[in-house]
Formats: C-alpha cells, structure tokens, sequence
C-alpha cells in the first residue's frame, strides 16, 4: 500500500454526481483538490478547492493524482476523439509527475456493444478505461453497474404525476449504487494505492426487481406506488415521445430484457473495499425522496 502524503488530486467532472461528494471525500481526509469544471461561477464548489475552467491541460502542476471521468472528456460521436483527449491528459499529467490516475467505468464494457446504450450518448467508458490501463500510471478501474439516481431519470416524473409507474419488464432486477459509496471507493483509491491495477465492479448492496424498487421510493414518499409492466414497445414509444433517440431507446430496453432476476449482479467489493456494508436502496430513496414528491409552486415576487 502506498500512501501519498499532501496528495493533490485533480478531479474532472467535479459538479457531478460522483464528482462533488468525491471532493467532499478528499477534503475531509486532508487532500488538496483541484476541480476541473466549464463554468467555474455556477459550480459553486467549497471553500479550498481550486477551480480550473475548461481544458486541465495547463493546471497539472504539483497534481499527483487523477479522477478520470469519461463524461467530462466531451460527448464525442467518434471514440477516436475520446481515446485521444485521454492519452493527452494522462500523458500530460505523468509528465507533470502524477503517478496515480482512478478512472470510472461500468460493469458492462466487455459487453456486446448493443449492450452499452451510454455509448450512443459519446460515453465511451471502454476506450477510457484502455487509456487508463496504457497510461504507465498507477491505475484503477472502477466498473460500476446501475446508478440509483438513474431512477430519478426513468420514473420521477411519473411518479409525480401519479402512483403507478408504467415500463418493460417488471422483473427485471439491478442493484442500485448510491453515489457516495461509489465516490468512497474512488477516494480510498485515490489516496491510498490499495486498489493499484484492478478494475472492482461496484454494485449495491442487494439486486431489486424494478417493482421493488417502485415499492420502496413509494415507501420513502410515503406513497403507495404501483409498477405497472407494459409491453416493450409500448415501453419504446414511450421513450421516443419522450424524445430519447430511437437507438438509446433500444438499448435501454435490451439491457433490461437481459436483466431478468440477476440476483447474482450483487458483488460485495463496495463492503470488501470500505469495510462497510454499501448503502442500500432504501437509504438513497430516503435522501432523494423531494425528487419524487411533486415540485412546490413557485412563488413570484412582486
Ligand atoms: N448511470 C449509470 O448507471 C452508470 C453506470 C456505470 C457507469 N456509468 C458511467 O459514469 C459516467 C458518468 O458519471 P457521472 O454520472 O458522475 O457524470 P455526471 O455527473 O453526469 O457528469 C460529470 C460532470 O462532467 C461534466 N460534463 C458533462 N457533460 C460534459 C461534456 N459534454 N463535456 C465536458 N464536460 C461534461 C459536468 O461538469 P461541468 O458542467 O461542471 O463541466 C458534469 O457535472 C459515464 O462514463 C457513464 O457511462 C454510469
């Protein structure tokens, strides 16, 4: 295990879901941060954190560690251009004396690509994590599964306009990631060294049909809600109303038709990594229960 004293670890996509709590993290546990953002005002990061709009490039100096997140490598239609942006990066960063760089990426990068319905968003998770491996840095690569704030996305609005939730196969199960257990590991990766050259596939701790999960954001509302399972392609013109593209939209319905009861998707390495049980689901429904309830009416002022 090697420990980096005075670590200074340059964070991209900072404001973000991983990204903020991983902050939080570093700085209590006596890191510097340097946060990468592209609009420095509206991050609104804390006290301490030094800011860098825009391109990292020229803010690597004293960095010894990295928090790679391909989201903020840009939504690229070409993954060459991904591939490229990181190894400038990381080639940039070692240079400057980094030694060690965390990467986040997801459980199903060895998939079939019509299993990675992100890509079709320029997420490219899997040419990160190559770039990461290359780099001649210390790595890590943190294959996550299903975030638990994706259900934010699917069901939220629904859910505010009514107690039954409509989509595809009800039994298809995930085991939803809180956020800051994902953050946890990335800084226990990043200022300890423990996690040099794996790649730990992250999940909750306990795989919930999508009715249970319903059931339990109904139990954090103190609602009772219903999931109600359409035919699929009810369930992908729903999604193309919505406005999600067509190929998202069938992506998105190929990974849940592929998830039926995957019970086994629990993996332990969030406990074995923390020395902690992960959140669970329930927990993380509780915090975010205001993005169920329907929103106040906004007042004006005169
Ligand atoms: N959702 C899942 O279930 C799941 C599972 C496994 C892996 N993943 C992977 O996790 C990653 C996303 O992580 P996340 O949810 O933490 O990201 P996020 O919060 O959505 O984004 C992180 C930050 O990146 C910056 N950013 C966003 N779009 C950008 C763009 N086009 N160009 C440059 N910067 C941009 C934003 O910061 P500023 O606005 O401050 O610049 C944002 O706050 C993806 O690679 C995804 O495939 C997701």
């Amino acid at each position: 295990m090697i420990r980096l004293p005075n670590a200074t670890v340059l964070v991209t996509g900072a404001t973000g879901l991983v990204g903020r709590p991983l902050i939080d993290l570093l700085l209590a546990q006596g890191a510097k941060v340097r946060a990468v953002t592209r609009d420095a005002r509206a991050a609104a990061l804390p006290e301490g954190v030094d800011v860098v709009e825009g391109d990292p490039a020229g803010a690597l100096d004293g960095v010894s560690s990295l928090f790679l997140n391909p989201r903020a490598l840009g939504a690229h239609p070409d993954p060459r251009t991904v591939t490229a942006a990181a190894d400038r990066l990381l080639s940039l960063a070692r240079e400057h004396g980094a030694g060690r760089v965390v990467t986040l990426s997801a459980l199903n990068v060895d998939h079939d690509l019509d299993e990675q319905p992100s890509r079709l968003r320029g997420e490219y998770n899997k040419e990160t994590e190559a770039a990461v491996t290359a780099s001649g840095m210390e790595w890590t690569a943190l294959r996550s599964g299903y975030y638990a704030v994706n259900t934010i996305g699917s069901w939220a609005a629904q859910i505010r306009a009514g107690d039954t939730v409509r989509g595809a196969y009800a039994a298809a199960a995930w085991a939803p990631l809180h956020e800051r257990d994902l953050a946890a590991v990335a800084a226990h990766a990043l200022l300890t060294g423990d996690l040099a050259g794996e790649r730990p596939v992250l999940t909750g701790p306990r795989a919930l049909t999508q009715q249970e999960m319903i059931e339990t954001i109904g139990a954090a509302i103190g609602r009772p809600l219903r999931f109600e399972e359409v035919a699929p392609e009810a369930a992908r013109q729903g999604f193309l109303r919505g406005g999600v593209p067509e190929a998202l939209a069938d992506g998105f319905l190929t990974l849940q038709a592929r998830s039926y009861l995957q019970h086994d998707l629990v993996t332990g390495e969030v406990e074995r990594i923390l020395g902690r049980p992960g959140l669970t689901f329930a927990e993380w429904a509780t915090e975010h229960a205001a993005d169920f309830r329907p929103q106040p009416p906004q007042t004006s002022r005169a």
